[in-house]
């Protein structure tokens, strides 16, 4: 009986115990193994000889019964066959894993005759197209362009115009609010609409309009928020302010201006639009436009883009202006809302869920 062939370090010759034959179950292993050709099965394989109730594991538990004597040499070649089962199942592991590269490597050579993939150039977003050809057409009237906060105090978003706190045209705009005070005490919030941009950039140029007669003309695009959710709404929208300030400016020039806007960017004159007499606190009279489908799964339905009004005298005094001299004009439109009707898109949360399908066809 051979009892090391198949291990490295040979037991002295005193010390070979009787009846135990440890390459027959080494060898085993190693056909064994070399007979798996996925990793699943080599993992089985491992565990019929090391696993918990494996043949190894087993005699290793048959040791308990032997004298101490016994123990310690049979112990010695039991390990030494472990040692050397696990080194087959290593490497016999390896070679699994060398062939699975290769084929994973002939698979994926690269055949480089075909011809290059492009890198996409992507493309801007169809409402922001919007916000840049808005900035365009009231550029090109006069009118200058500002930016403002988006987490807003309480009093520009509502106090100033004319909305002041449990005024019950409040609840028109619900709103995130934020867990800390603005300066007037109030908890700052994200705005409901770009309108406190009127006052912010009102009360900048207020001096100027009085003192230099230099009107207050001023595009203000930008983020709002409410709660809100629903094929025409969502948490996050874009608006586009507009405010005309100056000592005659009329409702007639807010329809005037609006309408000559829409008919640039819609590109044509034959818009269906009215102005349909509303409510906003800081407007009197005040108005919404709606403007009628004429494409998409929304083609003959009205669609509200805008509010305006004339500016109340209460809100031009907030500018710091004087009401009884200056008067003008305001607005406040829906960006998406105009981008659905350009495109005739039938629900405004397909803006933001940003599937390229639907982006791509704006790019
Ligand atoms: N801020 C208003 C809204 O979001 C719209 C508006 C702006 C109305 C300016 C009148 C004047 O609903």
């Amino acid at each position: 009986m051979n009892k090391v062939e198949s291990t490295q370090r040979a037991a002295p010759e005193s010390m070979v115990p009787v009846g135990v034959v440890p390459t027959t179950i080494v060898q085993a292993a190693m056909s064994d193994f070399q007979a798996c050709t996925t990793h699943a099965a080599l993992e089985n394989a491992k565990s019929r000889y090391l696993g918990k109730s494996g043949l190894i594991t087993e005699r290793l538990k048959g040791l308990s019964e032997l004298t101490p004597e016994h123990k310690k040499v049979h112990g010695a070649e039991i390990n030494r066959d472990k040692d050397s089962i696990e080194a087959a199942y290593k490497s016999r592991r390896g070679e699994l894993e060398t062939e699975a590269l290769n084929a994973k490597l002939a698979a994926e050579s690269i055949d480089v005759t075909l011809p290059g993939r492009g890198r996409g150039t992507g493309g801007i977003h169809p409402v922001i197209q919007t916000w840049q050809r808005c900035e365009e057409i009231f550029g090109s009237i006069g009118f200058d362009v500002a930016d403002g906060p988006e987490i807003e105090a309480d009093w520009y978003n509502f106090t100033a115009l004319n909305n002041p706190p449990n005024h019950p045209a409040r609840s028109m705009q619900d709103t995130f609010y934020v867990d800390m005070n603005g300066t007037d005490g109030l908890p700052l919030l994200l705005r409901t609409h770009t309108s406190p941009m009127q006052v912010r950039y009102a009360k900048m140029h207020a001096d100027d309009l009085t003192n230099n007669g230099k009107p207050i003309k001023v595009i203000a695009p930008g983020r709002t928020y409410r709660v809100d959710s629903d094929a025409t709404h969502s948490p996050m929208f874009h608006q586009i302010e507009g405010l005309w300030i100056d000592e005659n400016i009329s409702f007639a020039d807010l329809k005037g201006v609006y309408t000559d806007f829409l008919r640039r960017f819609f590109e044509t004159d034959a818009l269906q639009v009215r102005f349909r007499p509303s409510y906003f606190p800081f407007t009197e009279p005040s108005a919404e436009i709606d403007m009628k489908f004429d494409s998409g799964p929304l083609k003959g339905r009205w669609l509200e883009i805008s509010g305006s009004g004339q500016v109340h005298p209460s809100v031009v005094k907030n500018f710091g202006l004087d009401p009884e001299r200056f008067i003008g004009f305001a607005f406040g439109s829906g960006l998406e809302r105009l981008t659905m009707l350009k495109h005739g898109i039938g629900d405004l949360r397909l803006f933001f869920e940003g599937d390229l399908r639907f982006l791509k066809q704006f790019a």
